[in-house]
C-alpha cells in the first residue's frame, strides 16, 4: 500500500519532469510474452553475453534480470535496424545479434529475462559514495539536475512502465550510458529525457552517481 502511493507519488513527479510524456503510450495494453520460448533463445544465443538468467558476467555487457519488459522490448526494438535506416539505438553487437528476431520473439525474450532476479552489483568507491547518493536523491538544483530518483525510484528499481530499473547495474555500463546520452551518441530517450540530464553532469559526478547506482537495491 504504502510502496504504490510512493510508486504513484514519483509517477506523477515524472510525468512532470517528463514534459508531458505520452504516458498513455507507455500504458497502452500490449500483449505479453512467453517466458519459457523466450528462455530458449536467451540459453543459446544471448546468455553468452548476458549471462543463462541475465546476469552478465562481465561489466561490458549489461544485466538484464529483473528489468521490466516495457523497457526490454523497447530497447531491443530500438536496436533492430528496419528498412536500411540507422537503428535508434546504435551498438554493432546488439544491432547484428537482434536483427533476426520478430517482435513476438522480442516479447518473449523480455518476458523471461524480466522474470529473472537481479545479482546486483556494490558501490567500491567510498571517497565519491556521498556525492553519487547526493546527486542521485536530491539532483543539483543550481544548475537544474534533476534527481534521479525522481524517475528512478529511491532504490533504482525504475517505475514501470516508462522508467527502467538502474539499481545493482555494472558502473561501467552505467558510466558508459550516461556518457553516451550526454554526447548524443544514445538518442533513444523520448523527450530527450535522459540527453537533458547527462548533459549537465561532468565526468566526475557521472562516475560517482554510477557507482552508487551499483550499490543500489
Ligand atoms: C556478443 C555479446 C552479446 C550478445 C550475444 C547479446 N548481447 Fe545484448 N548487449 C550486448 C552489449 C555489449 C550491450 C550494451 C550495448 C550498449 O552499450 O549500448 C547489450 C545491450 C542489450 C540490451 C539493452 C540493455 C539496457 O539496459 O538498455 C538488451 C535489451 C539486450 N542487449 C538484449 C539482448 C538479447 C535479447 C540478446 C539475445 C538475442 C542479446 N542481447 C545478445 C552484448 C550482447
Ligand atoms: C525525467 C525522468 C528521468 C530522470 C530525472 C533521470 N532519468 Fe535516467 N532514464 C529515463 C528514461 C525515460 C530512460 C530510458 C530511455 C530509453 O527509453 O532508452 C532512462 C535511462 C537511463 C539509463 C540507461 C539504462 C540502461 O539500462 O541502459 C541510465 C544509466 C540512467 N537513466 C541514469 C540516470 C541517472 C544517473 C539520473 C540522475 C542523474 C537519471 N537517469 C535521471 C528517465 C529519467
Amino acid at each position: 500500500m504504502k510502496r504504490s502511493l510512493l510508486s504513484c507519488l514519483f509517477a506523477v513527479l515524472c510525468t512532470i519532469a517528463a514534459f508531458g510524456a505520452h504516458a498513455a503510450d507507455a500504458a497502452k495494453a500490449a500483449p505479453k510474452g512467453d517466458a519459457a520460448r523466450g528462455q530458449a533463445i536467451a540459453s543459446t544465443v544471448c546468455g553468452a553475453c548476458h549471462g543463462p538468467d541475465g546476469n552478465s558476467p562481465l561489466a561490458a555487457n549489461p544485466k538484464l534480470a529483473g528489468q521490466h519488459p516495457e523497457y526490454l522490448l523497447k530497447q531491443m526494438k530500438n536496436f533492430k535496424p528496419a528498412d536500411g535506416k540507422q537503428p535508434e539505438r546504435v551498438n554493432p553487437i546488439m544491432n547484428g545479434m537482434i536483427a533476426a528476431y520478430d517482435e513476438g520473439q522480442m516479447r518473449d525474450l523480455a518476458a523471461y529475462f524480466a522474470a529473472q532476479t537481479q545479482k546486483g552489483e556494490t558501490a567500491k568507491s567510498r571517497e565519491t559514495i556521498e556525492l553519487g547518493q547526493k546527486l542521485y536523491r536530491g539532483g543539483d538544483q543550481a544548475k537544474g539536475l534533476p534527481a534521479c530518483a525522481a524517475c528512478h525510484g529511491p532504490a533504482g528499481a525504475g517505475i514501470p512502465a516508462q522508467y527502467p530499473r538502474i539499481g545493482g547495474q555494472f558502473p561501467e555500463y552505467t558510466e558508459a550510458q550516461l556518457k553516451s546520452f550526454r554526447e548524443g551518441a544514445r538518442a533513444n530517450d523520448a523527450n530527450k529525457m535522459m540527453r537533458m540530464v547527462a548533459i549537465k553532469m561532468t565526468d566526475v559526478e557521472i562516475k560517482a552517481v554510477s557507482d552508487y547506482i551499483a550499490g543500489l537495491r
